[in-house]
């Protein structure tokens, strides 16, 4: 009799995704869910799975790093040196992109990967059978490091275009954002959360330091259409579009005294996080100084767009959809509003 009420009560007796979404007490590790993702699909050949599973090894090791920091002098702060952009590369911005390149290397999926801190892309010799290749900011927020303030690694994945059991190109890696194969990005906060997607909704899985495994915590992540928060760098106002400074004001709302509440970490993968879960747009507006914006289309604005649509909001460059961008380089920059879909169109329709 106690077996049976252990038995009715107990719903891991059953497929995972059965009940994933009934939060029940089951505890369903990353890379099972990936391996339930493969067996759904009899047609995969479970490269792309054991490419995500690499990517979650990679962020393991580096959240267990990022926890060191401020202790071991060997992680924390700069350099002393600039990336091919031209901004100062922190230690950990170069620890996290070898921890990501030599785990990719070593996955025997990906034939090539391009990151924001290296000048081109690299081409895995070993590798030419592999069909993937990733797209990836290693660190991103990176400034954010010294004051133990969220960073996080951003991803993208696209089938190559080139014939497997050749070097990967360039042509492999400037694919428009809607041919991405998945996505995603680690945030490491307060907790550590990888959140990904294949194209079939968005999935959040929280690291349990305890037994080292990230187990599924948001399942089917859906960003509400609405919301009242906006995150931006206000500081640059008076260098925005005026129908950015339009939009400021809106939400500023002096008339009917309900202002917006502004939200902003200055670590893209934080403030995404926060309004992908809660609601809100994030915003990096052109400026005189940087017509383009600061935000790179294929690190940061692809897998974010990407995410974000699957989860049911929208992300555009102002007059075009982020994921429709047909890229010309590695390393190009895009203005980017997204989040809600609502307030993205506000953003976007205001004059
Ligand atoms: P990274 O550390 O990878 O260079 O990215 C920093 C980015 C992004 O995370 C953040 O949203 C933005 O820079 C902040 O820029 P401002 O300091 O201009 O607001
Ligand atoms: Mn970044
Ligand atoms: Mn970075």
């Amino acid at each position: 009799m106690l077996f049976l009420q252990i038995f009715a009560s107990h719903s891991w007796y059953f497929p995972i995704f059965t009940h994933v979404k009934k939060k029940s007490m089951r505890l369903v590790t990353l890379d099972e869910f990936i391996a339930e993702n493969q067996y759904r699909h009899p047609e995969a050949t479970g490269e792309l799975s054991g490419l995500l599973r690499d990517i979650g090894l990679a962020a393991k090791i580096v959240n267990r790093d990022l926890s060191k920091a401020g202790l071991v002098d060997a992680i924390l702060g700069d350099a002393e040196k600039t990336n091919v952009q031209g901004e100062e590369v922190k230690k950990l911005d170069e620890f996290a992109n070898e921890i990501l390149i030599k785990c990719l290397q070593n996955s025997g999926e990906c034939c090539g990967i391009a990151s924001e801190e290296e000048d081109t892309f690299v081409a895995f010799e070993n590798r030419k059978n592999a069909k993937y290749v990733v797209l990836f900011d290693p660190l991103d927020g990176s400034s954010n490091i010294d004051v133990i303030a969220p960073v996080g690694t951003i991803f993208s994945v696209f089938r190559r275009k080139s014939p497997v059991g050749t070097l990967c190109t360039l042509e492999d890696f400037l694919q428009a954002g809607d041919q991405q194969a998945a996505a995603g990005y680690v945030i490491y906060g307060s907790s550590t959360m990888l959140v990904y997607s294949t194209g079939e909704g968005v999935n959040g899985f929280t690291l349990d330091p305890t037994i080292g495994e990230f187990c599924l915590s948001h399942a089917d992540i859906q960003t509400p259409k609405n919301a009242k928060t906006y995150s931006m760098n206000q500081g640059n106002c008076r260098d925005f579009p005026e129908n950015i400074q339009q939009f400021v004001d809106f939400c500023q709302d002096n008339v009917t005294k309900k202002p917006y509440s502004l939200r902003y970490i200055g670590s893209m993968v934080a403030d995404f996080h926060r309004n992908l879960l809660k609601g809100g747009v994030f915003l990096y507006p052109p400026t005189k100084s940087a017509p383009n914006g600061k935000l790179r289309l294929m690190y940061e604005c692809n897998p974010m767009a990407y995410l974000q649509e699957q989860a049911g909001g929208s992300a555009s460059n102002g007059g075009q959809r982020i994921l429709s961008i047909q890229p010309t380089e590695l390393h190009q920059r895009t203005p980017v509003y997204i989040g809600s879909e609502e307030l993205v169109n506000k953003v976007i329709h205001t004059k």
